[in-house]
């Protein structure tokens, strides 16, 4: 294992790669992650305008083949795979879809996760002209950044105690997500620029004031009546 950080009690950061480090990781109920796919044939093929564009970034993305990610998925109870399609997994009827609304793009109108969730399928719209550039929660800093809403709207069906790894966690929006949501998080990044980016967006996320969720003490009603009334 290369480097790990303990963020906080419940959030561990590991740099290096996710098959050697997620066997030896604990216990965890949830993998939730966006794992690199398609982008080594289209890069091979001359890659689409866009792709090309972040060719350097791409380089190590196709190391981990496509039968070793079907084995890493298959050790958790709860599975949610963002480009599950390109992956042969079983047969389940619980995909969840996010449209990105708009549609004068080459990249994909939707994009969708296979999941273990026993549900119909469900989707989610989110514009990625959200996802601009600057200092606020949306602002791009991976080159295939997946939104904040998105990731705390696809956590949301996971059971609530569930913690989750996310073994490609790029910029950390999954454990940014798990953050906000009070949920444990074991996150892996192989490419030290995107470890560093993940540290301290999560860093960040976890120095945010917290709404304060336990219910208050129950207001007492006064009695109308003094017991010396007569
Ligand atoms: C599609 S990106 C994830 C982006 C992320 N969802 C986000 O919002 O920033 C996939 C990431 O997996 C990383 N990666 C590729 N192979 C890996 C491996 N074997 N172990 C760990 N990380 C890996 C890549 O460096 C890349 O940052």
């Amino acid at each position: 294992m290369k480097h790990v950080e303990h963020m906080s009690d419940s959030v561990a950061l590991y740099l290096g790669d996710c098959r050697e480090i997620l066997p030896r990781l604990g216990k965890i109920d949830a993998v939730v992650s966006d794992p690199p796919y398609g982008l080594g044939d289209l890069l091979r093929k001359g890659g689409a305008t866009e792709w090309s564009l972040m060719r350097s970034d791409c380089v190590l993305w196709d190391e981990t083949t496509v039968g070793e990610l079907e084995s890493i998925i298959r050790e958790f109870e709860h599975a949610i795979i963002w480009g599950g399609a390109y992956y042969a997994l079983p047969p389940r009827r619980g995909w969840l879809i996010w449209d990105k609304i708009v549609r004068n793009f080459s990249s994909g109108h939707c994009e969708m996760a296979w999941t273990t969730l026993d549900q119909p399928v469900r989707a989610f719209n989110f514009a990625t002209t959200s996802l601009i550039s600057g200092n606020n929660q949306f602002a791009k800093e991976h080159p295939t950044q997946k939104p904040l809403p998105l990731m705390e709207w696809c956590i949301g069906f996971l059971p609530s105690e569930a913690s989750v790894a996310d073994p490609f966690m790029g910029s950390g929006t999954t454990g940014v997500a798990c953050v906000r949501m009070g949920r444990r998080f074991s996150g892996i990044e192989i490419e030290p620029r995107y470890f560093d980016i993940a540290c301290r967006r999560i860093a960040d996320e976890l120095k945010r004031p917290r709404l304060d969720l336990t219910p208050a003490p129950k207001a007492e009603q006064q009695s109308l009546f003094r017991g010396d009334c007569p």
